[in-house]
Formats: structure tokens, sequence, C-alpha cells
């Protein structure tokens, strides 16, 4: 599959060009949406390739690469950058270290002489800001810093510390820094840059990164046509691509499975996909969980409210008649969410739970028969 998602990449050059252009005009762009929809991809196959080609010095900062430490994850990568410009035959240090007199062709160049000794403050709150400022001593032209699972800077003790000192470094750099932030948890990082007291409020323009949509099934049904002169009707792919919430890698599942076998349909290829037997991250999930935590994900999935009396007394009832508290469906759910499978509901004022993701809401839909095993069985 992983073969698949590459050779059938969608390219959206575009999009890519529109968002490089805004953080080459010093703008900080958030780029919000739902999850495994192809935002990294974009940035890091597309958007920082083209930022390259253009000059600019680019660089992809994960945020989470130390989960406990986000600053200090950014700070890895700005050193990290750093040092790769100062290694000569490097090649962003080839390309950004060139004779001022060529500027003109490159834009961002290197400014001749010794890179000075780099002394770094030891507060991890200060050395943003001096190694952002180095970087701009080393190169001219554009920098523009990407920001990828951007939520990260939310969470963890020293969450607004962490957020004041990138405000501030960013806020000093930025007539020459542009910066775009993403994320897997899009409301994370909506809150992040929307809610009036967070440290970050109104410093990036929230941007909805657009799906992937008709074009990029287009793009599939060609592709599906040149390798097996079949069709694969633009209407049921569309329809499939918006059931499985616009992720492109579960829908290049279901066309492989439908490729593979000639008789099928992408309804089979899809139905396939979600066999409990098959082992994909779905049933991983499902299996992974106690009796309980199941009772608690299918009660989330038909929109029943897991802790009333009716609920209680389901649960109990599938799992052997013994009493079963609401405290213990709380604490399920508290586990579901922390596992990802569920999400609290904003519109509904965070009390509600939602299947978070659409793949997982189309596998239990389709094994709704399936039902847990009591853990002591
Ligand atoms: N344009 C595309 N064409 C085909 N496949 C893609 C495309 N973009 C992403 N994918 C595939 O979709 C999967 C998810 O992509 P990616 O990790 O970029 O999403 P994401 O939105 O960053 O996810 P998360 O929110 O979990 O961080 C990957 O397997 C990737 O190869
Ligand atoms: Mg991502």
């Amino acid at each position: 599959m992983p073969e698949l998602t590459r050779l059938w990449h969608y390219q959206r050059p575009k999009l890519a060009a529109r968002l490089l252009d805004r953080a080459l005009q010093q703008e900080r762009v958030a780029l919000f949406g739902p999850r495994q929809t192809g935002k990294t991809s974009l940035l890091r196959e597309e958007l920082i390739p083209l930022a390259r080609d253009r000059g600019a010095l680019a660089v992809y900062i994960e945020c989470w690469a130390d989960k406990t430490d986000p600053l200090g994850s950014i700070n890895y990568a700005l050193t990290k950058a750093l040092d790769d410009l100062n290694v000569p035959d490097s090649p962003t240090g080839r390309k950004l270290r060139r004779p001022v007199t060529r500027v003109g062709a490159l834009g961002a160049t290197l400014q001749l002489g010794e890179p000075p000794k780099r002394t770094l403050p030891a507060s991890k709150f200060l050395q943003i800001d001096a190694l952002i400022t180095e970087i701009l001593a080393r190169v001219k032209g554009p920098v523009v810093l990407v920001f990828d699972e951007f939520q990260a800077i939310a969470t963890g003790a020293d969450a607004d510390a962490a957020s004041a000192a990138l405000r501030a470094a960013l806020t000093q750099a930025s007539k020459r820094v542009g910066a775009i932030f993403s994320g897997s948890s899009e409301v994370l990082l909506l809150e992040t840059f929307s809610r009036a007291r967070a440290p970050l409020y109104g410093f990036a323009s929230p941007e909805p990164y657009p799906l992937l949509g008709e074009d990029f099934a287009g793009h599939v049904a060609r592709k599906f046509r040149q390798a097996t002169t079949r069709e694969l009707p633009l209407v049921e792919a569309m329809d499939t691509l918006a059931l499985l919430g616009h992720q492109p890698e579960p829908f290049l599942n279901a066309v492989n499975n439908m490729m593979a076998n000639p008789k099928w349909s992408l309804a089979d290829g899809l139905r396939a996909m979600l066999d409990p037997q098959v082992r994909n991250k779905w049933t991983i999930n499902w299996f992974g969980l106690t009796a309980l935590q199941q009772c608690a994900l299918r009660l989330v999935f038909e929109e029943k409210p897991p802790t009333a009396r009716d609920s209680l007394a389901w649960v109990a009832g599938l799992l052997g008649g013994k009493e079963v508290a609401a405290s213990s469906i709380t604490r399920a759910l508290e586990a579901l969410v922390d596992k990802g499978l569920v999400a609290r509901d904003l519109l509904g004022g965070g009390r509600r739970y939602v299947v978070g993701d659409p793949v997982m809401a189309a596998w239990l839909r389709q094994n709704q028969k399936l039902l847990p095993v009591p853990d002591d069985a």
C-alpha cells in the first residue's frame, strides 16, 4: 500500500505555490484541517522543495520530535538547519552560500566571511531567538519556517512560556521570516491562535487546509484506467472519498483492493478494507480495547448518552450481567479520548463525545454485529 500512495501521489503545485507566496511575504499562516488528509505531505514534499527552488531557506520543524519538550524540538530543528548551513558541502550550504555578487541568481545567499562563534544562551526560551538571529545572519533573503505538529506547543508544563518565547523570537524576525503552522489536531491548533487568552492569540491567520476532492478522485480514476483498462466511476469514488473523511491512504487502499480483484467494485474494495479479519489500524484499534472501552465506543458511535441508565444496562447485559457504574464508562471514555478514538464535540459544549476518525466510524458501521467479548471470558 505505501507504494500506491507514493506512485499515485497527487501533486497540488498551485496550492503549494499559493501558500508559499504568503510565507515569502512574511505572513504567518495556521493551516488547519482534519487528520490524515495530507497536510504534512503537502508541506514536506511540495511546499518546502518549491521554497528551496526559489532560493529561500525553508526549515521543516517537527514540534513533536521530543513530545515532552516542543520548544526544545523547535530549537533542535533550528540548530540542525544552522549546522547544515555551516557545512560547506551540504546541499543547503552549497546552494545558499554563494558570494554576495551572485545574489540576483538565487535570492538567498550566505554573507561572506567566517561565521562568528556561536554562543547560545543557556535558557531554551532565549535560545530560539538566538538561533533565528544566527540563521538570519547566515543567509540573505527570505526564511520560511514550517512548524508541524504545532498543537504540541499548547501542551506541556511550560506551554505559555514556550509560546511567548516563540512569539517574541518570530516578532523580532518578522521582516524576513514567514511561518506556516500545521498539525494533527485541528481543534488544538485553532485554539492556539484563536483563544483570546492564549499567548499566540491572533499571531497567525487561520487558513483551512483544502481537502483532496474531485481533482484527486479524477487523478486516481485516470491512474486506475491506465493500470487496469477498467473504469473507476467518479461519483462512486467521490462518495467513498467523502465517507473516508477525504483521507487519501484508506481511499487508495480500497482502490488497491478493487484493482487486485477484477470483478470487484469500489464498494467491495472498501468492504474488504474494513474487514475485521484484516490487520490494519482500525482492527488493531478495536481489538486493542478492553470490553468496556469497546462498549463505550459503540455507545458514542450510536450517539447514545453513554452514562444514561439504558446505556449502562445495555453494557451490563453485554458484559455478563454485572452492574456497570457510570464512573467506569466515564473512565473508559477518557481512555478512548487519550487513544484519539473519540473526541469531545466542541459544538456540543465539549460534553458530547463523537468518533473522531471517519474511517473508524465506517469500520464500526460495517461491523455493527461484532460485539465486545468480556475481558475475562
Ligand atoms: N496528495 C496525496 N496523494 C496521495 N496520497 C497522499 C497525498 N497526501 C498524503 N497522502 C498519503 O496520506 C497519508 C497521510 O498523509 P499526511 O501524513 O501527509 O497527512 P496529515 O494530514 O499530515 O496527517 P496527520 O494529521 O495525522 O498529521 C500518507 O500515507 C500519505 O502518503
Ligand atoms: Mg501531519
